[in-house]
């Protein structure tokens, strides 16, 4: 059996020399060490780490999605500035946010830089130009798809809608970009039309069960551990599949009366987002959210069962499991 962590660690290690090679020293100063934040600092790189090894599972060669590979990362970094920005959160891998670190400007710049650096990336494929135009089609549909899913996190903020409407934005926001560098390694690496859309709904069901988890860390985590802050999903009465269950199941109205009072309430006390985690715990809303990612990552895994057994593939399923069995 593959340990997802350690499998994660030897790729971030061989990833990380390309990922740190593309920001140089130009002018600003502040805008370079703005950008360079995030993708230095090192998070999981889940993302990167699955463009690699789709294209290893189909038979190609590893070392020509290392591009697409970071340009993932940058995205993904990218949309990580901007959503801190947005969500108003103050600590991200432990350290200052980019708009707490060097302003709003300088947060709004820095995403958009690396969003196109993303992309000038993506130029350096070694790749048959059929294959660079279906890569540019995922990865640029990801962006689109995830600027309508942030936009549907922010309109559910202070709403409670259906728990198909939360799936749907968590597909746009979240799984999309997954899907972009699974489908997109599977395509460097040669894989048929029919094995790439298996590995993008793979992703696309990972990503699922991935956000569940993150919005259960989000409640429950421990934010020495995850590096972010925890209790502000509550705060902004962010509606995740926890508070939809709990406001379809909570039958004491006293309690529902308090758990609204604490929910959307910007200056709720620690103590206020500890007790409505006891409520979402007491209301088994958060094992119901826990059993939900379950069920996406069966799926994810059920997925590629065609796909020839490698170590790849043996990651890739590891990682599935990883994406609800963490603390960061
Ligand atoms: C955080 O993603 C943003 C979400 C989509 C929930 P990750 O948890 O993959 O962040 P890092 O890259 O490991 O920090
Ligand atoms: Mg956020
Ligand atoms: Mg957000």
């Amino acid at each position: 059996m593959i340990d997802a962590k350690e499998y994660l660690k030897r790729m971030s290690a061989e990833l990380d020399a390309p990922i740190r090679s593309y920001i140089g020293d130009e002018e600003p100063d502040n805008l370079m060490e703005a950008s360079r934040q995030y993708p230095y600092a090192g998070g999981k790189r889940m993302r990167p780490a699955m463009a690699v090894a789709c294209c290893r599972a189909v038979g190609g060669d590893a070392s020509k999605a290392v591009p697409l590979a970071v340009a993932i990362e940058y995205i993904h970094n990218f949309t990580l500035i901007h959503d801190d920005l947005m969500d108003g959160d103050e600590k991200r891998r432990g350290m200052d946010t980019i708009h707490i670190g060097y302003g709003m400007p300088t947060a709004i710049l820095a995403g958009d830089a690396l969003f196109a650096k993303a992309f000038q990336i993506i130029c350096d494929l070694d790749i048959p130009a059929e294959g660079m135009r279906d890569v540019l089609r995922y990865v640029s549909q990801a962006v689109w798809d995830l600027a309508r899913g942030q936009q549907m996190d922010v309109n559910n903020e202070g709403q409670i809608v259906t728990e198909d409407v939360y799936i749907e934005t968590i597909k746009l926001k979240t799984s999309v970009l997954f899907a972009a560098a699974a489908a997109g390694g599977a395509i460097i690496g040669g894989a048929d039309e029919a094995t790439v859309r298996a590995i993008n709904e793979y992703a696309l069901e990972l990503g699922l069960g991935f956000q569940m988890f993150d919005d259960y860390l989000g409640v429950a985590g421990d934010s020495s551990k995850t590096g972010k802050s925890v209790g502000n999903d509550i705060r902004k009465g962010k509606c995740t599949c926890m508070i939809t269950h709990a406001m379809r199941t909570i039958e004491d109205e006293a309690v529902l009366e308090e758990f609204k009072g604490i929910l959307g309430n910007m200056d709720a006390t620690d103590e206020q987002c500890l007790r409505a985690r006891q409520i979402l715990e007491e209301s088994g809303s958060i094992q119901y959210a826990l059993d939900l990612a379950k069920q996406k990552v069966d799926n994810a895994i059920a997925k590629i069962a065609s796909l020839p057994e490698s170590e790849d593939k043996e990651f890739m399923i590891a990682l599935a499991r990883f994406a609800i069995d963490r603390d960061v």
